[in-house]
């Protein structure tokens, strides 16, 4: 298949560009660069052995997403670009709905004038919002998302759902990741926040190799087992092999919402002991105040996944800390080395 990824050369597209590449489908990259890496792509043809095409832009130009479909045959697209910081999305609710929501109908807009209906998006287990219980199940209603980040994925999962309304030869696949974490196990490959971390695993990792001095755990008096908040974490190269799933298990029109988690919820404290466990390096840790918005604890019921796409998370809590700290110490300051 001739695969359009949007948002490749960031975290999670560009570890779904390898097992595309490994599993023989061609691919194009369009990304603006704006939180991802050249170097990530040429890391990615490197543990391939395979090339890969790439256009820098951005999806909401329509003119340059026209080129890109006048120019290559694509037969689906896998959509992650768009900008994912909760914090800065409600400090710049316009520039969240821009790229996410805007983004995406831009790039639907071309799709359809290019007859290409086949989408597989990039959401997320916030869509559930709070109230929903856990395990969250695809079969529970979208809720009330708390943050203009949660609430663009929210609405672009609706306006695909009435594309497909409108017209039924589309297929769209909602793919709700729960925490994504971890490295390529090459150590070629990872996630490269900018500036200071926003999620747990790349903070621990920044501590671990001592670009920052300790980890603030946010809250130690939740309603859980050990105090601290419980998600469900999955390695970053099951979540790609989740995508290549979906691609080649749907083949027919509608709208299919999957969960990808690994079904079991992991402490903060128990992210710290795993790390210093598995890698025997110290990660100095004091607790502070809860993070706003922060929910006690949720995980996945990804048995859909397992029925419908034979998806299951296959690696462990270690894989994903041993593969994040050979990322790590091998790039200490990420794809710039
Ligand atoms: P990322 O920031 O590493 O990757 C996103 C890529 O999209 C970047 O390379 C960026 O340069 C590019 N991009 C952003 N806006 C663009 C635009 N307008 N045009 C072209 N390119 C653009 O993020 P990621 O962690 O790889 O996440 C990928 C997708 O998965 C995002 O849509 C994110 O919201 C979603 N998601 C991520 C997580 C997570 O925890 N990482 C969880 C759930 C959902
Ligand atoms: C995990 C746990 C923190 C940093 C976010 C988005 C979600 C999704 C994934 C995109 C929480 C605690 C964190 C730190 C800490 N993204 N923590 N110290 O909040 O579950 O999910 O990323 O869709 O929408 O909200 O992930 O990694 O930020 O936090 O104690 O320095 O680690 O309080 O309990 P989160 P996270």
């Amino acid at each position: 298949m001739n695969v359009l990824v949007t948002g490749g050369a960031g975290y999670i597209g560009s570890h779904t560009v390898v097992e595309l590449l490994e599993s023989g489908h061609e691919v194009v990259v369009v990304d603006n660069l704006c939180n991802g890496s050249e170097v990530a792509l040429s890391r990615a043809e490197e543990i391939t052995g395979r090339s890969l095409v790439f256009v820098r832009a951005d999806i909401r130009d329509r003119v340059a997403m026209d080129a890109v479909f006048a120019e290559h045959h694509i037969d689906a697209v896998i959509h992650f670009a768009g900008l994912k910081a909760v914090g800065e999305s409600v400090e710049k609710p316009l520039a969240y709905y821009e790229n996410n929501v805007n983004g995406t109908l831009v790039l639907c807009q071309a799709m359809e004038a290019a007859g290409v209906r086949r989408i597989v998006f990039s959401s997320s287990a916030t869509v559930y919002g709070s109230e929903a219980p856990v395990p969250y199940v695809e079969t529970t209603s979208r809720g009330t998302t708390s943050n203009p980040y949660g609430t663009s994925k929210a609405m672009v999962e609706k306006m695909l759902e009435d594309l497909v309304a409108a017209d039924s030869r589309w297929s769209v696949t909602l793919l709700r990741y729960f925490n994504p974490i971890g490295a390529h196990p090459s150590g070629k490959m990872g996630e490269d926040p900018l500036g200071i971390p926003n999620n747990l695993m790349p903070f621990i990792a920044q501590v671990a190799v001592g670009r920052r001095d300790e980890l603030t755990i946010f809250g130690d008096d939740y309603p859980t087992r050990d105090g601290t908040c419980e998600r469900d974490y999955l390695h970053v190269v099951d979540l790609a092999v989740g995508h290549l799933k979906a691609l080649e298990a749907r083949h027919e029109s509608g709208v299919a919402i999957f969960n990808l988690g690994t079904g079991q919820g992991v402490s903060v404290l128990d992210m710290v002991d795993s790390f210093v466990r598995v890698n025997n390096v110290p990660v100095p840790y004091r607790v502070g105040p809860r993070r706003a918005g922060d929910l006690p604890a949720f995980w996945a019921d990804a048995t859909k996944a397992r029925d419908e796409l034979g998806w299951v998370a296959e690696k462990t809590l270690d894989d994903m800390m041993a593969d994040t700290w050979r990322w790590q110490s091998a790039n200490p300051k990420g794809y710039e080395n």
